[in-house]
């Protein structure tokens, strides 16, 4: 794997686009997508992201002209070790419903090596990749470079957020450099390789199960803000062309792991063209919008990228960031509110400190807060925006990172994150502290009403 040149690598921009690349000139057929001889002799292969009649504004596929087709492999096998850690069925039998407020603290990093593909493990989930319908939430802890092996997600797209370590990624698109602070998508069925420059690394990763990410509707927003088209940014094509014995082909089919060994680089692909394609983005070009007089908007106002659900406006993931801004609100509570959501609400940070937890949510570490379990601000943070007092000036929020998967499915979590030995059982004290500022004085200064008298209203 060349290690030059991955600060410098080119890319295609914009989201959503039918993109054209070559990396040699001539590459691409001209006119049609098959030809019955490729330029370069090359083969041509489809990769299709929606089904083929998938209305056209939904409709992903992308065409590769390959110096060998993918097919050209050994029997796929069960691998050896098997990768117990990962679920893509969510029902008794893998997981488990609980309605508890959890919290994890940050995993520590291997000290054996470990890749990305061992590294990865599923902390919760909804649904099944064999209905089309769900989704999971891994993170991932992992020291050394994949080497001689590339990974194939046949069950759903992946959203990667890197919190600590670059991540160099091979793609049969090409070669996209993820630093933290930038996520990468990339979509079901394309093969890659995550080669780790500064060695250890964690993140987090949201797949969705049978549909694709998409900007969200932005309504009176307007047609600019959030996160602009443009910024999303696509590999452009690059090939290995020498043979490669004994390379693997690891699959991930219904959350289990299979090997396929054949004798060259996936990363073969000389020119492609479509829109089924995987891409980056950087969260701090993020344009975030708030309120700007009073009261606390809800989060969805910051959502990234969404994946839908066939309910209008109801997602089944949105990726949804916290990043720096200002805080302006008058005479408002200007943390999160305390809720409870018929959504399902995953947190990570990448860096920084949650506005809402002074203490134990740290960089690398996770929270869940299930359907309708309700949540908030911890007690210091409550109390410290009280004290502030009503004449609160402008305050900016910095240095900050943090990030929600938010799903109308309701997730089961794995029994390796309920008994992790990173699980904060403490998490429930962080509001216990909370007290009553309760007093009837201003209702008795009002309406001269009652002096801590139990009023009972009758019908
Ligand atoms: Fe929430």
């Amino acid at each position: 794997m060349a290690t030059e040149n991955w600060s410098e690598l080119k890319y295609e921009s914009g989201f959503g686009n039918h993109l054209s690349s070559e990396a040699l000139p001539g590459a691409l057929p001209k006119d049609q997508n098959s030809p019955l001889i490729c330029p370069l002799g090359l083969y041509a292969e489809q990769v299709s992201g929606t089904s083929f009649t998938a209305p056209r504004k939904l409709n992903q596929r992308s065409w590769l002209y390959r110096i060998k087709p993918s097919v050209t492999h050994e029997p796929f096998i069960p691998r050896v070790p098997s990768q117990k850690h990962l679920v893509s069925e969510f029902n008794q039998a893998t997981s488990s419903a609980t309605p508890t407020q959890l919290r994890w603290k940050p995993a520590d990093v291997p000290v054996s090596p470990t890749d990305f593909i061992d590294g990865l493990y599923t902390v919760c989930g909804a649904g099944s990749s064999f209905l089309r319908h769900g989704y999971a939430i891994h993170m991932y802890t992992a020291t050394k470079s994949m080497e001689g092996c590339a990974f194939c997600n046949a069950d759903g797209d992946f959203l990667i957020v890197p919190q600590q370590g670059r991540l160099w990624i091979t793609t049969e698109c090409g070669r996209l450099q993820v630093s933290p602070g930038e996520i990468v998508v990339l979509p079901q069925g394309f093969r890659f390789s995550v080669n780790l420059p500064d060695g250890p690394s964690r993140g987090y990763v949201a797949e969705i199960f049978g549909t694709h990410f998409q900007l969200p509707d932005l309504g009176p927003i307007g047609a600019n803000g959030l996160a602009s088209a443009r910024d999303f940014l696509t590999p452009t094509a690059w090939f290995e062309r020498d043979s490669y014995p004994g390379y693997t082909i690891v699959q991930k089919f219904g959350g289990e792991l299979f090997t396929a060994r054949q004798d060259f680089s996936p990363f073969n692909v000389v020119a492609w063209h479509g829109n089924y394609v995987p891409y980056k983005y950087d969260l701090h070009k993020f344009c975030p919008f708030n309120t700007v007089l009073f009261d606390h908007g809800d989060p969805s106002i910051n959502t990234v990228l969404t994946a839908p659900t066939d309910k209008p406006g109801v997602a089944l993931l949105d990726f949804v960031i916290f990043p720096p801004r200002w805080l302006v609100a008058e005479h408002t509570f200007r943390p999160p509110y305390y809720h409870r959501n018929c959504m399902s609400e995953f947190m990570g940070l990448i860096y920084g400190a949650y506005e809402a937890k002074a203490d134990g949510f740290h960089p690398g570490g996770a929270s869940l807060h299930s359907c309708m379990t309700p949540h908030g601000p911890d007690t210091k943070s409550y109390e410290a925006t009280i004290a502030r007092g009503e004449n609160a000036e402008p305050q900016r929020i910095d240095g900050t990172m943090a990030f929600m998967f938010e799903s109308y499915l309701i997730p089961r979590v794995c029994p390796w994150a309920l008994e992790s030995p990173h699980r904060d059982t403490d998490y429930y004290q962080c509001w216990i502290g909370l007290r009553s500022h309760f007093s009837c004085k201003e209702r008795e200064s009002e309406d001269g009403v009652g002096s801590g008298e139990v009023v009972t209203v009758s019908e």
